[in-house]
């Protein structure tokens, strides 16, 4: 297991391009189940989560290759191809790695008419039901039973219906994506209400679009589909992370830094830069160029931060994705503030860790609250999740002195490089693999 030892105190400066997205790529590469002929995706991040996928897939008999790609040094391509298509079992020791495995149900049932897929459990964010997931597919037509922890489901050809993807806590990004990819082969119409507007999603039916399904309104809570008999192969580029790209404008807000961010697009950012500038950010988006407009942002050096309140909801609300980096950054502005996540309230393992840091910083119900200010020193720091360990690497780089991040393996899920990309923004960080409990301590405090 690898850990990171972060000393604090260097401002970021440079420039920095964001990887392709994480959470487009999942369902994109689980679309690929019902492609006849070759998927090219080019952008598509090297994460552990696309590599879990990857096998998934290939359990699932499809052929799952990296090629380079023609023209670029460093990018490559991940091409899918189907082998095997009596092969419908997601079992669940791979399952249970990556709730995102789920994303293979729709697909599988559309175009094999036959699924077992492990459900995918609980996680440290809190509990995540997959319930809108399996209603709406039985509305397509899907028969589903639950058994000894897997989802089984058969259908013959999934038709049309009309569904309400409304839950407690809005709508479901992974559930829109199942059932917009289950109705895209389903037969007639499908309209998708409550459907998930995020970035993503909207990728996903650009990818399946140019496949050749007919799908209206991506991008807004109403999804209608036409169902289509079969999809074509394609090539498709994977949009860039609006949550790396967030996370990198907030490592260098925090350590007073000055960077240029390339390969953004700046619209999916906007409830970021708003809360940014409202917390006194230096913050620059720059277009350059016609056809396609190349897209940077610079985030310079500003005013002392202000505390600033956010609400994490669905996009475009600000993502429950950034909220622990928030805390993290709140932890720098004098005064006080309150970060509440609707999506997950029980999203705060990173809490305990920050204040072992020395930040003033408690959870109430769905809130984090912060009195920032306080200085922050290095400490022995545990990841518990994606997010969260982004947010402690950003506390610790803001720091007085040594921390050491054990549990790096969520962060290495979601973030492509990470620390090397921080390590060649000047940030002193270094990845080393844990096999001491004893010399790798930060110091200890004088008694
Ligand atoms: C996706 C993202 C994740 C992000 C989350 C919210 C991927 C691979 N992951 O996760 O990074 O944090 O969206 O933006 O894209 N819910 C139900 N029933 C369901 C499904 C969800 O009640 O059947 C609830 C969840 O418990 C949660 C809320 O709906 O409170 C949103 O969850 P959802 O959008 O489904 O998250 P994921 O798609 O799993």
């Amino acid at each position: 297991m690898d850990l990171f030892i972060v000393r604090g105190g260097s401002p970021l400066r440079g420039r920095v391009s964001v990887s392709g997205s994480k959470n487009a790529s999942l369902p994109i590469m689980a679309a690929s189940i019902m492609v006849d002929g070759e998927v090219t995706l080019e952008g598509v991040p090297h994460l552990a989560d696309v590599t879990t996928l990857s096998q998934v897939l290939q359990t699932l008999g499809m052929k799952v290759s990296r090629r380079p790609s023609p023209g670029t040094d460093s990018q490559s391509a991940v091409e899918i191809l189907i082998d095997d298509e009596t092969r419908c079992v997601a079992s669940y020791e791979l399952v249970r790695r990556m709730r995102a495995s789920i994303c293979v149900l729709g697909p599988l049932l559309a175009k094999r008419g036959r699924a077992v897929v492990s459900l995918p459990g609980g996680c440290n964010i809190g509990d995540r039901p997959i319930d809108l997931h399996l209603r709406g597919l039985a509305a397509l037509g899907a028969e589903l039973r639950l058994e000894r922890g897997y989802v089984i489901g058969v259908a013959k050809r999934l038709r049309g219906a009309d569904i309400d993807l409304a839950g407690p806590r809005g709508s479901t990004v992974t559930g829109t994506a199942n059932l917009l990819m289950a109705a895209t082969l389903a037969k007639g119409r499908t309209v998708l209400r409550h459907a998930s507007c995020e970035p993503e999603v909207v990728d996903l039916a650009r990818f399946l679009c140019a496949a050749g399904a007919k799908i209206d309104g991506a991008g807004t809570a109403t999804l209608e589909i036409t169902g289509v008999e079969g999809l074509e192969p394609v090539r498709h580029h994977i949009i860039s992370d609006r949550i790396e790209a967030a996370t990198l404008m907030m490592a260098a807000v925090i350590t007073g830094g000055d960077v240029l961010l390339d390969n953004v697009i700046t619209e999916h950012l906007g409830s970021v830069f708003e809360a940014l500038q409202a917390a006194g950010a230096n913050t620059e988006r720059i277009t350059e160029g016609s056809d396609p407009p190349r897209q940077e942002i610079r985030i310079g050096p500003g005013s002392p931060l202000r505390p600033f309140d956010v609400a994490a909801n669905p996009y475009p609300g600000f993502p429950t994705d950034l909220q622990a980096q928030w805390t993290a950054l709140m932890t720098r502005a004098v005064g006080r503030c309150r970060v509440r996540d609707d999506v997950f309230p029980d999203r705060f393992l990173h809490v305990p860790e920050l204040a072992r840091l020395g930040a003033n910083v408690s959870r109430s119900g769905s809130c984090a609250v912060i009195h920032g200010g306080l200085p922050l020193r290095g400490a022995n720091l545990m990841a518990s999740d994606l997010r969260a360990s982004a947010a402690l690497v950003l506390a610790a780089l803001a720091a007085e002195g040594e921390s050491v991040i054990r549990r790096i393996y969520h962060l290495d899920r979601g973030y492509e490089r990470l620390d090397a990309k921080l390590a060649a923004l000047g940030a002193d960080l270094e990845r080393r693999t844990d096999d001491s409990e004893i010399t790798v301590l930060p110091p200890l405090p004088a008694a």
